[in-house]
């Protein structure tokens, strides 16, 4: 018998579209269940998971044999008809002809993360394997259409790119959660905990701008919502009020949402995610000031206090009263960040607002009015005791046609977590980074 011609090799994703043709798949073996004379090999190929059926009548013995005792992640090159089956998961199956073994995973060292439960420490530290499982793929893939649904967003209303160095000669959130980093023998760096000081550089130079990338946090915090490095996605914008900085960012919010809505359904189903949850997500968000988050809070039963930030647990307490993201402003100055722009009615309150995230998600934006007036600046860089010289690239926006301006950050990770509705945010980056772990 003359050897199968080779036919056209597939992604999985795109099985739907060559029904009745023969092709080639090239992955990893996901699972395999065998019935009688019929093995069942699961086979993913990172675009999704098939169900190839091998039957023992229909091919050559040493070819049923090999599929036979294929072990779990080898990988391999299927080739075969496929065919539309509704019973099968995804709704179609490959009438396996032909395996090409690549590699074998010998039964001496299996691969280690079995459909059995394994703890999330065992999982965390195989995290480099994981990522081949159903679930974390899922997440991962969502994560890249909240990525890219949020620079098309910048880039469709009208903000320039211009991303900001990683290492950074001053703190922009405060002087306690800096990493330091020897810059060679004349210098101590810090890598950065927000690129907004320069998107104000950037703002003044483009009129919007945003920049997007990794931001550090030596935090040593252990919650399900603190990373130490994460990503953050920063628009600014010259004349821009409190006002303008909320709406972009509940346009952007509702946007991304969407998004995945529209082109991840079948991720979020994967995570048995309520999506009636997200579909709520449309203007207006409801709006409170501090002191009415605190009143809130203080009718639930918090012990917080008007001047104090809110914990996780007041985070979680007030989203109770939503049913879709809500935005806070007016925080106490004392609480808040050097740059803040003071309330001109209300000075010990600042023109700043963060959003939360409903179902208990907390805060995942950030951001509000710049101080652009000089005289204040240098007063508040005195009071909050940061090396002048380290900002005397920042008092100058202020001394060259300074202007009203603003802007926010929204935490990635944050916003993945909920969007899919995950309890921590350490799935919801490839490699995370928190404050007992490092590896893989
Ligand atoms: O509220 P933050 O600290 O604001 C800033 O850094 C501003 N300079 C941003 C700006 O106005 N351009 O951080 C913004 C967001 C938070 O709302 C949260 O989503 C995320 O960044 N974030 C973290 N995410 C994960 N782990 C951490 N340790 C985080 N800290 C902040
Ligand atoms: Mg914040």
């Amino acid at each position: 018998m003359a050897a199968p011609s080779v036919p056209p090799r597939i992604a999985i994703a795109d099985a739907s579209r060559h029904v009745g043709e023969r092709v080639r798949i090239a992955g990893w073996l996901y699972n395999l269940r065998e019935s009688g004379k019929i093995v069942f090999p699961l086979v993913r190929d990172g675009t999704g998971i098939l169900q190839c059926v091998a039957m023992k009548n229909a091919l050559p013995a040493e070819v049923f044999q090999t599929v036979r005792d294929l072990t779990q992640e080898s990988s391999i090159v299927v080739s075969g008809k496929v065919r539309a089956e509704p019973r099968a998961p995804g709704g179609y199956e490959l009438e396996l002809d032909g395996i090409e073994v690549i590699q074998r995973v010998p039964e001496s060292d299996p691969y280690p993360i079995t459909p059995k439960e394994h703890g999330i420490e065992f999982l965390m530290d195989r995290r480099h394997l994981w990522l081949r499982s159903r679930r974390q793929h899922a997440i991962l893939r969502i994560r890249h259409e909240v990525v890219r649904a949020v620079r098309d967003y910048f880039d469709s209303h009208g903000f320039t790119l211009v991303d900001t160095p990683i290492f950074t000669p001053s703190a922009c959130e405060g002087t306690t959660t800096l990493f330091e980093v020897n810059y060679f023998d004349h210098d101590k760096v810090y890598l950065t905990q927000s690129g907004q000081l320069y998107n104000e550089a950037t703002a003044m130079a483009f009129g919007k701008v945003y920049c997007f990338g990794p931001t550090f946090r030596a935090e040593r915090s252990k919650t399900r919502r603190h990373l130490t490095e994460f990503w953050m996605v920063e628009p600014e914008m010259a004349y821009a009020t409190l006002d303008d900085v909320k709406q972009v960012a509940e346009e952007l919010v509702c946007y991304v949402v969407q998004r995945v809505l529209e082109n991840r359904r079948p991720e979020l189903a994967v995570l048995e995610r309520d999506v009636s949850k997200l579909e709520n997500v449309k203007p207006p968000f409801p709006q409170i000031s501090y002191d009415e988050a605190v009143r809130r809070l203080q009718a639930k039963g918090s012990p917080i206090q008007w001047g104090t930030d809110f914990g996780g647990t007041d985070e979680t307490l007030l989203s109770e009263d939503f049913d879709r993201p809500f935005m806070v402003d007016r925080f106490p100055a004392a609480i808040k960040a050097f740059y803040m722009q003071p309330d001109p009615e209300r000075p010990e309150v600042v023109l700043g607002v963060d959003v939360l995230a409903p179902e208990g998600y907390g805060e995942i934006i950030g951001g509000g009015q710049r101080i652009h007036d000089l005289e204040l600046l240098l007063r508040r860089i005195e009071e909050h005791k940061l090396p002048r010289e380290a900002f005397e690239w920042y008092i100058d926006l202020r001394k060259y046609g300074t202007v009203p301006h603003g802007g926010f950050g929204m935490g990635i990770e944050r916003c993945v977590a909920w969007i899919c509705g995950l309890d921590h945010v350490r799935e919801t980056i490839a490699f995370p980074r928190m404050l007992y772990r490092t590896r893989p």
